[in-house]
C-alpha cells in the first residue's frame, strides 16, 4: 500500500484526536454519573454511553486505516531515545485501549443476546459471545481495568505533552494544536 509521510498531521488526524478525547471523556462522566441515579435515569445515561463508545470504535477503526496511509510527521528528531520508546508505547496502548475499551463494553451487554441502540438511528447487533455468565463478568471486569489503565496513560500523555511545551519548549504541542505552530 502506498503510505504518505506529511511533515504535519492531517486536519483529519487531528480533528480525529480532539474528537475522540472528547468523545471518551464524555464517557468516563456518563459511567460515573450513573451510578448515583435511580434504575430509569441510569439506564438512559448508560444508553448514551454505549452508543458514544460504538461511535468510538468506528472512529478509531478509521482513525487507524487513515494513519496506515498518512503516516503523520515523524518524532522530533530531538527527542532522546527514551522519549521515542515511551511515545511509540504510550501511542501503541492508546490504539488497543481504543479498541478494547469499547468491543470489551459491547461484548458485556451482548451476553444477553441484545442488540445496541445507537441513538435510536440504529441497533448494532449483539456479539456472538454466548451467555456464560462468568464470561459475561470476565469482559465486565476487563472493561472496567482498561478504563483504569486509560486513566493512568491519559494522565502520562498530558504529562508529557505539557514538559514539552513548558520545558523543552519545543513544538509537539504545536502538533496536535495548530494554533500554537510558529510560523
Ligand atoms: C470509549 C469507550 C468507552 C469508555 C472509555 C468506557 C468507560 C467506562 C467506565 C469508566 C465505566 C465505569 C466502570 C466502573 O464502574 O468502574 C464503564 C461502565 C460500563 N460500560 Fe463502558 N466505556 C466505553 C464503551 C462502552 C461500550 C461500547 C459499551 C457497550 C456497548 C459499554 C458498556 C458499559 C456498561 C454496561 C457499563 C456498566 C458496567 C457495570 O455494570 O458496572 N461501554 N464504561
Amino acid at each position: 500500500m502506498k503510505t504518505t509521510r506529511s511533515p504535519q498531521y492531517t486536519r483529519v488526524a487531528i480533528t480525529l484526536h480532539w474528537l475522540i478525547a472528547l468523545l471518551i471523556a464524555a464517557n468516563f462522566v456518563l459511567a460515573w454519573s450513573a451510578e448515583d441515579l435511580p434504575k430509569e435515569q441510569a439506564a438512559a445515561l448508560m444508553g448514551y454511553h454505549m452508543a458514544n463508545g460504538l461511535t468510538v470504535l468506528g472512529l478509531t477503526l478509521f482513525r487507524i486505516v487513515w494513519r496506515l496511509i498518512y503516516k503523520g510527521p515523524a518524532l522530533s528528531a530531538a527527542l532522546s531515545a527514551w522519549e521515542v520508546a515511551l511515545a511509540r508505547v504510550t501511542h501503541f496502548m492508546f490504539y488497543f485501549l481504543l479498541l478494547f475499551i469499547p468491543l470489551t463494553g459491547w461484548a458485556m451487554v451482548s451476553g444477553g443476546g441484545r442488540p445496541v441502540g445507537w441513538f435510536g438511528l440504529f441497533q448494532a447487533p449483539a456479539l456472538p459471545v454466548g451467555s456464560d455468565k462468568a464470561l459475561g463478568g470476565i469482559f465486565k471486569e476487563s472493561h472496567e481495568v482498561l478504563a483504569i489503565v486509560m486513566l493512568a496513560l491519559f494522565a502520562l500523555h498530558v504529562l508529557g505533552a505539557l514538559k514539552h511545551m513548558f520545558l523543552d519548549h519545543d513544538d509537539t504541542m504545536a502538533r496536535m494544536i495548530p494554533m500554537l505552530r510558529r510560523r
